[in-house]
Parts: structure tokens; C-alpha cells; sequence
């Protein structure tokens, strides 16, 4: 289907992986660690001493992804799907206790193709961010897609738990603007959104990834943006109680901005200076894009946040395109295509949270002063951790709390990186929260699994829709075939 339509369509995107010949690699491969570690993201997940893959399989079609699926159970291997390999906790790469399994890899199945006229675009779910961007952008100045913000995020896990970006204040979540889908099964059968049934098509949009089986391609809304946005990023610097009283204040700001404005916060440990907090300084920065000119920014923002000191020197405008290419830290429009480039690699434990009503100041200095203690930045901004505050509210609000998995919506201020949450993102994978621990390949699941998981992970990710998960996940993979650490247990 994807080879006929090869040479009408445009753009059609190259693909930059060297191994792009190969189906599959095994242990005893030249390529393995290769192909293994190329996508990595948490490189506590690369270390030697965790379980490697019996095979790395990498389809090249939705046949080869069918045969794939079915191969692994006939050789009872347990089945783990990578897309972007972002997992922060490593799942489309390992298993729990050491149970033997194949990666299928899909990072050969990253074609785009780009309908303007229709504003949607089918794209194969092991494309990157960065690759659907910069088709959606090449095809069109005035089209964009609401997803998150680092390019090499594969879709098949960031669609799978939502996809929050710059644009979801206006547009939703990556989930909300799904059109269709085609899912491979655990008996290898490709479903459509017709086919697979409404409960199956509302728990892949943010249900989380690996659950329901592999989502082959998604057919996907665009959206309208204007030929020219505003971006900015403000770094503050000042006494801790100073820039306090500036993430309090953003706190009743952000989430109550226009739709058409993003401003999040981006709070490094480690003071100002070399050595932690020397000076007792301590530096916030505000990035932001709104949908409209300089002047609009400007004045709105000067109105709504007057403690920020904007000025029009630090606001730019430029397309949609390039403003992507920015925010992943890319320095052309055209990076965004190569799916080496712009790969965050580090060891990180991430933990999110959202908030509902907005912190004191006098908490949030705390919290500051705290933080300021940490690590400093080293070189790459390696070294440091952060809290990122990414808000809420806009079309995020409007969206009803049962219309995808993803039930944090109405009454969410901002998502938040915090200790001890309460609630949290299934994009943010978080294992602390609980585990399936799974001893077989497939199989295992029993009321007592399903009640475990309910009461520890399940209501953080996904409070009431909980139930109406495993519901779907006993329809679609009653054998569970797909399964994770977090993945939804069938009954
Ligand atoms: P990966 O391939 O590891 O898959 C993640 C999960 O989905 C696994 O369980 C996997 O089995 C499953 N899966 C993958 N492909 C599948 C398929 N085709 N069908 C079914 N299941 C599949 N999030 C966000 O919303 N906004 C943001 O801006 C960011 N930014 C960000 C930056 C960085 C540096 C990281 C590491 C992560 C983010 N994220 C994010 C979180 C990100 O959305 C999350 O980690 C996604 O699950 C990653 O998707 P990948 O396909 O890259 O991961």
C-alpha cells in the first residue's frame, strides 16, 4: 500500500538508519548492540546487567509486522514493540524477571504520507516526531500536528498515552486528534478502527503503549496554524524568593491564557554558577509559542504576567516548522527529518503529577530553595535534574475526562515532575508506583493482578477509565500476548 503510493506522494521522507536493509538481528549480529541501543533513551535501560533480546525484528511492511507478531508466539516469546524507544522506564525493550523476548522494532516503518487538502495524514507508527513534523510542515505553512515537543519521540508510544505539546492548549492531546488506526492483534490480524471496536479504538488513544497490540499506522487530524508564530524562551535569574514569586504567580497565569498561548517553566537544579548556589542566585526559564504575531504576545503577555519583564527583543516569529526544529534543540527545519539527530541519551528516573489547585508561595520557595541545592548543569545540561511545569487548561479543559484514556483534564492546572504524586502521565512511565511482575511470556493475569494494578498505577493513569481499559484489553488480547510492567491486565 505504502510502496504504490511511494512515488505520488510527497514528501516522502529518507530514512537515515543504517541498518535499514536488515529484517532482523540476533545476539550473534555485528549489528545487535547496534540496532539495540540505537533508540535507547534511558541508558540505565543499556546497562549490561540488564535481560537483552533473543532477536531485535525489524519489519518493513505491515506484512512483516503480522508475520513478526505470530512468529514470536510461535516461539513463545514474550513481545515488546518499540517505536522511538523513549519508555522512561525502558519497557519496549526489557521484561520483568528475566522472561525470554524479541524486540520488534519498528523503526523501519516510518513513512508519512501528508493529505493538505483533507488536513490528515497516515503515518506508520515507528515514525519520528521529528518525521511527521517535517512532512506536515513541508506539505503546508499553515498545517501542524498537536504532539509533544522532542523530535525523536516515536508515535506508536507517545500517541498510545496522549502526546502533550505547544499546540494542546489549542488542540488537545496527540490522542485527541486520532481519525483512525490499524492495530495488529495478537493472532496477527489488522484491524481498523471499524473492526477493532469502540472500546479497543478509545483504549489505544492513551490507554498507554504495548497493551493492546501493535499499532501499525495512524490516521491523524491536522490542525490550522498561522503562517508565522511567536516563540520565545526567558531565562530569569535572581534571589530564590524572587523567582518564586514568578512560578507562583505563572501558576494563575498559564493555565487561564487565550488557547492560541503555550508558557511552561523549566526549573534546573543547582544555583547559579559553577559550584551549587554560590551566589544564592538561582535561574527559571519560560518558553513559550503563541499562535499570532509579536505584538499579540506581547501586549497579552505584558497585561496578564507583568512581573516577567517581557521585552520585544526576546520574542522572534518564524513558521510553525522551524519553531519545531527549535524546541527539539535542532538548528534546521531539516534536522527534524534525520532520526539520529537531536536523541537525548541519559540515565534518568522521571515522576509526574498534576495540580489542581495552585501552590502557596510559600511552598513554592521551598521547593525553589530545594531544588537550588541539587546538582549544577554540567557541559550538555547533563548532570542536572529539573522540574518541568507544562499547563493545563484551553482545550485541555474541554475535553471530557472519559473521551480518551486520559482522564486529567477540567480542574488540571499544569503537569508537573514531582516527588511522592498522586496522580501521573502514562507517558511519564513510573515503575515505583507498583508493577505486574509477570514470570511468563503471555498469560498470568487473574482478578487479584487486575485489582493490584487498579489500586497502585491504574487510578494515577487513568483514575475511572481504569475499568473500561481492562474491559477493552479482555476483548482485544484476552491471552495477554502484549503485556508490561504496566500494561493493562485482562480478566
Ligand atoms: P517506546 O518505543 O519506548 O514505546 C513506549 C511504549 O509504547 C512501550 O510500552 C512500547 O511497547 C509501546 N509502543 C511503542 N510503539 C508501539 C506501537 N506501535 N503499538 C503499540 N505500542 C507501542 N511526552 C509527551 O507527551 N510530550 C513531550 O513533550 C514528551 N517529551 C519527551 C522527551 C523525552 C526526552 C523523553 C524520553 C520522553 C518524552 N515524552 C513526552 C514521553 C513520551 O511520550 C513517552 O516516553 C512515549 O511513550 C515514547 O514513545 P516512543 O515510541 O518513543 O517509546
Amino acid at each position: 500500500h505504502w510502496r504504490r503510493r511511494r512515488r505520488r506522494t510527497q514528501p516522502l521522507l529518507l530514512p537515515h538508519l543504517p541498518w535499514r536493509h536488515e529484517l532482523h538481528s540476533l545476539p550473534t549480529s555485528p549489528s545487535y548492540a547496534t540496532v539495540l541501543n540505537s533508540s535507547i533513551s534511558n541508558l540505565r535501560f543499556a546497562l549490561p546487567d540488564v535481560g537483552k533480546p533473543a532477536a531485535v525484528v525489524l519489519p518493513a511492511s505491515k506484512r512483516d509486522l503480522q508475520g513478526a507478531v505470530l512468529c514470536a508466539r510461535n516461539s513463545s516469546l514474550a513481545i515488546r514493540v518499540r517505536s522511538g524507544g523513549h519508555s522512561y522506564e525502558g519497557l519496549s525493550y526489557t521484561t520483568e524477571n528475566r522472561v525470554p523476548f524479541v524486540v520488534i522494532d519498528l523503526a523501519n516503518l516510518n513513512r508519512v504520507r501528508v493529505d493538505a487538502g483533507s488536513a490528515t495524514a497516515w503515518a506508520e507508527s515507528g515514525a519520528t516526531l521529528g518525521e511527521l513534523y517535517y512532512a506536515v510542515g513541508r506539505s503546508s505553512r499553515s498545517l501542524a500536528f498537536s504532539a509533544g515537543s522532542c523530535s525523536t519521540i516515536g508515535l506508536g508510544g507517545i500517541v498510545s498515552g496522549g502526546g502533550f505539546g505547544l499546540l494542546s492548549r489549542k488542540f488537545g492531546l496527540a490522542a485527541d486528534n486520532v481519525l483512525d488506526a490499524v492495530l495488529v492483534d495478537a493472532d496477527g490480524r489488522a484491524l481498523d478502527r471499524a473492526t477493532m471496536g469502540r472500546d479497543v479504538f478509545w483504549a489505544i488513544r492513551g490507554g498507554g503503549g504495548g497493551s493492546w497490540g501493535v499499532v501499525y499506522a495512524w490516521k491523524l487530524r491536522l490542525v490550522p496554524v498561522p503562517r508565522n508564530v511567536t516563540v520565545f524562551s526567558l531565562g530569569r535569574t535572581g534571589p530564590v524568593e524572587l523567582i518564586a514569586g514568578l512560578i507562583h504567580r505563572w501558576q494563575f497565569v498559564a493555565p487561564s491564557l487565550p488557547d492560541d498561548f503555550y508558557l511552561s517553566v523549566y526549573l534546573p537544579t543547582g544555583g547559579v554558577g559553577s559550584s551549587s548556589s554560590s551566589d544564592g542566585n538561582v535561574s527559571v526559564s519560560f518558553s513559550g509559542q503563541v499562535l499570532g504575531p509579536k505584538h499579540r504576545a506581547l501586549s497579552a503577555l505584558r497585561q496578564s504576567f507583568p512581573e516577567l519583564g517581557l521585552t520585544e527583543s526576546e520574542l522572534a516569529e518564524t513558521s510553525w516548522l522551524d519553531a519545531t526544529a527549535q524546541f527539539a534543540g535542532l538548528d534546521t527545519a531539516a534536522d527534524l527529518s534525520n532520526r539520529l539527530l537531536g536523541r537525548s541519551k541519559q540515565y534518568f528516573k522521571g515522576k509526574s503529577d498534576y495540580v489542581r489547585s495552585p501552590i502557596s508561595r510559600r511552598a513554592m520557595a521551598g521547593i525553589v530553595r530545594y531544588l537550588s541545592t541539587g546538582p549544577p548543569r554540567q557541559g550538555q545540561g547533563q548532570g542536572a535534574g529539573y522540574v518541568i511545569l507544562d499547563p493545563y487548561g484551553g482545550a485541555m479543559a474541554r475535553i471530557g475526562s472519559s473521551d480518551t484514556p486520559c482522564p486529567h483534564r477540567a480542574g488540571t492546572l499544569y503537569g508537573v515532575q514531582y516527588q511522592e504524586p498522586r496522580a501521573a502521565y502514562v507517558n511519564y512511565l513510573d515503575l515505583d508506583l507498583g508493577t505486574n511482575n509477570w514470570t511468563a511470556s503471555v498469560g498470568g493475569s487473574s482478578e487479584a493482578a487486575v485489582a493490584r494494578a487498579r489500586s497502585s498505577w491504574g487510578v494515577a493513569y487513568f483514575g475511572d477509565n481504569f475499568n473500561r481499559l481492562v474491559r477493552a484489553k479482555t476483548a482485544v488480547d484476552p491471552g495477554n500476548v502484549f503485556n508490561n510492567a504496566q500494561s493493562i491486565p485482562p480478566l
